[in-house]
């Protein structure tokens, strides 16, 4: 059954409320709790000199009371001392300003000595508890690239980069030749030529920036697997985890979550649809629940990063929040809403961020579940409710895979490092195809492009840049409806045209070739039967008759057997008639539900989450089934599941 949390701070409170506290955890309902990423200062106020009591006494408390611990490693925080005795760890961005001390991530993930430090601060760590036995899991670090601090142009990462392309490439030349160097006379003599791409007179070469960013998650990787590799023999049987962001795609998470057990990631819907992309009506609509798509989105990616499939919610917003523009607070029921939610996609945890707020520092306007006079805030009052909620649903089972949407890091990259229209972004253009497969009721697995395909009854590639000839064979085997979008295949893996022009080896599915494309600037509209193309258009050449065109007679989508092409941005009615022809052709149930409703089957069970200020009636959007939380009417923020049958 999936266990709810919090994430609490005992160095933050007087000792004599502890107990209080771990008591007032297990009474509303929460079983783990996560503690320590932040606490270096406290751990070891100077070089070498540990102060463990503290540490020990809290986990002895929380324990006792009955909860399980998650410990955190504090490399988030390195403390002052450390940073002064070596003031060349910080990253640096890319106008040449190092980062300074004062907040939090102050730290390049390439400088050798601050690793060091890591090693020796999770040893430490890992000998004090790692046997501990109400240590159930450690988290690493906390949210890499937060505040912006995955790239860094600093020393050590020049001699990173550097050691990394003689790795790959071998020899300089193979470096020219690939990069395409020749161009602008930028060829180099030698691997210690090269420097990091930035702050060069016009746009660094795009290949030279892909493979900055394929160096700079690389780091990631290994900075990662440098505390686990530590933690896993120091503390058998306990999951190793990571808190990942929302839309944010500056590392390869797939190839951080193979060091994982769990993938774990920090929701905070208000504050994503208020910091992100959405349209000012979506902002206002949604202002008090988020996006109905923002938080599911993230449950089905980080769902396809372990290859068990374990995840989990490490931090859910509770309350406003203090990082946003603006920072209103949740609908009542959303807190629960949420939690449930992430129940339907079948997380193991929902923890709250955070367990009491704090009265000083950064986050003092952050809610908690306690308010700061330790009085229950609202979202204390709905976790609860959800625990109750939880006990209520029992055991659920797994769901059967229907459909999957392919998920690329690297052509986040790619895109970013060459857009060719400002409005052209991957994460966008991924996230309104998954909203269009949500709104047909359609469950869906977010994976990486070379996770296993096997039993799924649809596929989606919203973009694939660099194709590799492995998908596309795979592909070739599958007798299943497969969409792919525009730019798949466009590119070699070394940042160039393919020399068939797009989309490259996807033309062994599908003969076309595309001869031209377009950005368009907004306002800029191509007229479709009942839609817009906006931001992008491409011209193609084949013979195939295309399956929706223009008014000028444009093919936008062609079709060969199972295999589809989009050749433009997709338009809202576009895709979504696309899809649910698809959906049903792999004989799949098609809704057609209202805006603000979304609904998730789990085992047996079907979930119903009203995103909307108003009551919506399910019977018209449930095939037949008994009731067994909430009712028909679904009320705003609320949630309905019932068993079919
Ligand atoms: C997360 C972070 C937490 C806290 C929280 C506030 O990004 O991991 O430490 O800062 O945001 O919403």
């Amino acid at each position: 059954m999936m266990k709810l949390g919090c994430c609490y701070y005992p160095e933050h409170w007087p000792e004599d409320i502890w107990t209080e506290d771990a008591k007032r955890m297990v009474q509303m309902g929460l079983s783990q709790v996560r503690i320590g990423e932040f606490a270096w200062s406290r751990i070891e106020p100077s070089p070498g000199q540990f102060e463990w009591d503290w540490l020990d006494r809290a986990i002895a408390i929380l324990a006792d009371a009955g909860m399980e611990i998650i410990l955190g490693t504090p490399t988030a925080t390195p403390p002052k001392w450390l940073v002064d005795s070596m003031p060349d760890m910080v990253a640096v961005d890319e106008q040449g300003n190092p980062r300074k001390f004062g907040s939090r991530r102050h730290y390049c993930f390439s400088h050798q000595p601050y690793r060091e430090q890591c090693r020796r601060i999770t040893t430490a760590m890992a000998e004090r508890y790692g046997e501990n036995p109400a240590i159930v899991a450690w988290q690493t670090d906390n949210e890499y690239g937060c505040h912006d601090t995955i790239v860094s142009y600093s020393e050590a990462a020049k001699i990173g980069f550097r050691r990394w392309l003689a790795d790959k490439y071998d020899h300089v030349d193979a470096l020219n030749t690939a990069w395409g160097n020749v161009f602008w006379s930028m060829e180099y003599r030698s691997f210690d030529e090269v420097d990091p791409p930035n702050l060069t007179v016009t746009e660094p070469n795009p290949a030279h920036v892909l493979d900055y960013r394929r160096f700079a998650s690389d780091e990631v990787v290994s900075f990662n697997k440098l505390q686990v590799d530590i933690l896993r023999p120091r503390s058998p049987g306990r999951d190793m985890i990571h808190n990942y962001m929302g839309f944010f795609t500056e590392f390869d998470h797939h190839t951080v979550a193979k060091d994982l057990d769990v993938a774990s990631w920090d929701s905070y819907p208000l504050g994503f649809l208020e910091q992100f992309w959405f349209s000012d009506e979506e902002k206002l609509r949604y202002t008090r629940q988020g996006h109905p798509d923002i938080a599911a989105f993230h449950h089905d990616l980080y769902r396809g990063c372990c290859a068990g499939g374990r995840w989990s919610v490490m931090e859910q917003q509770p309350g406003p929040v203090n990082w946003a523009r603006y920072n209103p607070a949740p609908l009542d029921g959303m807190v629960r809403l949420w939690t449930l939610e992430a129940m339907a996609h079948g997380a193991e945890l929902v923890s709250y961020f955070r367990w009491r707020q704090a009265p000083f520092a950064q986050e003092q306007m952050h809610a908690g579940l306690l308010r700061p006079d330790s009085e229950v805030a609202p979202g204390g009052d709905e976790a609860a409710m959800a625990a109750a909620d939880i006990q209520q649903l029992g055991q659920i089972g797994e769901t059967a895979k229907s459909v999957a949407l392919l998920f690329s890091y690297e052509a986040a990259w790619l895109f970013e490092a060459q857009p060719q229209g400002q409005s052209f972004r991957y994460l966008e253009l991924v996230f309104e195809m998954y909203s269009a497969l949500r709104e047909l009721g359609l469950n869906v697995d977010i994976i990486a492009p070379d996770a296993p395909l096997d039993d799924y009854k649809m596929i989606v590639v919203p973009s694939l840049p660099i194709l590799s000839p492995s998908l596309v064979e795979r592909m070739a085997q599958m007798n299943v409806p497969v969409l792919f979008g525009p730019r798949t295949g466009s590119k070699t893996a070394d940042f160039a045209i393919e020399a068939d022009l797009a989309p490259g080896p996807l033309q062994q599915l599908i003969p076309l070739k595309v001869s031209r494309v377009e950005s368009l600037r907004p306002g800029m509209a191509e007229k479709g039967a009942d839609y817009d193309v906006t931001r992008w258009i491409e011209t193609v050449e084949t013979d195939l008759p295309s399956d929706e065109a223009l008014e000028d007679g444009r093919g936008v989508v062609f079709s060969n057997g199972s295999v589809r092409y989009l050749a433009s941005w997709p338009p809202a009615p576009l895709i979504k008639r696309v899809f649910a022809d698809m959906g049903k052709k792999a004989g799949m149930a098609i809704y057609d539900l209202p805006r603000d409703l979304r609904i998730r089957q789990l085992g047996d069970l079907h979930f119903a989450f009203n995103y909307g200020t108003e009551d919506i009636d399910l019977t018209d959007h449930m095939q037949s089934g008994k009731l067994i939380l909430g009712d028909s009417l679904i009320k705003s923020a609320g949630v309905a599941a019932w068993k079919a049958g």
